[in-house]
């Protein structure tokens, strides 16, 4: 059953498994072929709203009904959605054959020394955060102590087999640029989870300590186990993005990736305090997240986004994506903000930047 490990993280139980997990990621390779002439069918579609409306859909409710008809729009949905069910059905399953095995792995991996962590099995989650099952993960990223191995796995084919060796994580983290002062002592990973940043991070900055939070606690443990497993010593700790606990000026360089699009747009600006908070004067603030698009959202956006709040349990990238989000992280008291070019694709979200 312990066949080994797969990039960083550890093989389906079985064969069967995993050839079953790699026909679902080739199943969303090829719904991704289709996007060419779904993004021309939906544009005719669009177009036909127009003429008969006499505007373009003004909103989500409008352009469901100019592209739910739509057959290859609903093909791809289909398949996004069945295949999300089919990936976390099958990862749990194929993990539970080993439950008592990787239960035992966290309870060791908590003892070493190698770095640490720090958890509470009394943790008060949000409500924002605890009601909510973040792509559809059956239990979120809190509820069972596999939540890690879980996640692992269901992301490895959300990024397409593209991020096997934490590649995507490692790309955004080799791209922040330093402090004008050079000095790199202390780095946070905000929001950590797996902590494939964090290890990213602890590999560009190898004399640095080097911190994740992260709220949920089998992410912290599992960053952890995984971390030592890379013999990458990185200190792990549960807490929330908007009480960090550390001091006033800690940390030459403070990161996020992904954290803000899975936040209500009120918690927002006190994340944003927080981490300008435990940032030292002449330190860094970077951020990778999803692209502004503006309040008016283009109708094929505002489709798809609504799509992954219904059925992919994204409920707040709707709004975020129609946040002044660099505006806000200068309302935050950040100086020299800029957006840094970045890759395309599953790379190609903004890196944004400031100063304290
Ligand atoms: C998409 S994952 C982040 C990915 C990760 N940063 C990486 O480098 O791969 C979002 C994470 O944010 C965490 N999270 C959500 N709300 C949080 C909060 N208020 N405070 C701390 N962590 C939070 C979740 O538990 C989850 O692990």
């Amino acid at each position: 059953m312990n066949r080994g490990k797969l990039g960083t993280m550890l093989r389906a139980s079985e064969r069967d498994d995993e050839s079953y997990l790699t026909f679902v990621e080739g199943t969303r390779i090829f719904a991704g072929t289709l996007d060419p002439q779904l993004r021309e069918a939906a544009g005719a579609a669009i177009t036909r709203y127009q003429r008969r409306t006499g505007h373009l859909p003004r909103t989500t409710e409008e352009a469901k009904r100019a592209l739910d008809p739509v057959p290859i729009v609903a093909s791809r949905n289909r398949i996004m959605r069945s295949t999300q069910e089919m990936m976390w059905e099958r990862v749990i399953e194929t993990y539970t054959k080993r439950r008592d095995e990787l239960l035992a792995e966290l309870d060791a991996a908590d003892r070493s020394t190698v770095g640490s962590v720090e958890w509470d099995p009394n943790f008060q989650y949000p409500a924002y955060f605890s009601k909510v099952e973040f792509h559809i993960q059956p239990g979120s990223y809190y509820a069972d102590p596999l939540a890690g191995y879980i996640y692992h796995y269901g992301t490895k084919v959300f990024f397409l087999g593209q991020n096997d060796r934490d590649d995507i994580q490692t790309r955004f983290v080799n791209r922040v640029p330093t402090p004008p002062d050079g000095q790199v002592n202390r780095v946070l990973d905000v929001a950590c989870s797996i902590g494939q940043s964090t290890t990213a991070l602890k590999q560009r900055f190898v004399q640095a300590e080097v911190w994740g939070i992260d709220a949920a606690a089998p992410m912290v443990r599992y960053a952890h186990k995984r971390a030592v497993d890379l013999g990458l010593p990185i200190h792990f700790r549960q807490a929330l993005a908007e009480q960090l606990p550390f001091p006033n000026n800690h940390f030459d360089l403070v990161y996020s990736y992904i954290l803000f699009h899975e936040l209500p747009r009120d918690v927002i600006p006190t994340v944003l305090d927080e981490m300008r908070r435990v940032t030292r004067p002449g330190g860094i603030v970077a951020i990778v997240d999803f692209q502004s698009l503006g309040e008016a959202l283009p109708p094929l956006a505002a489709y798809f986004y609504e799509f992954s709040r219904r059925y992919n349990g994204e409920p707040y990238a709707a709004e975020f994506i129609t946040l002044d989000f660099t505006g806000m992280m200068r309302d935050a008291g950040l100086r020299n903000v800029r957006e840094i070019p970045t890759g395309q694709g599953f790379s190609g979200l903004p890196l944004r930047v400031g100063e304290k």
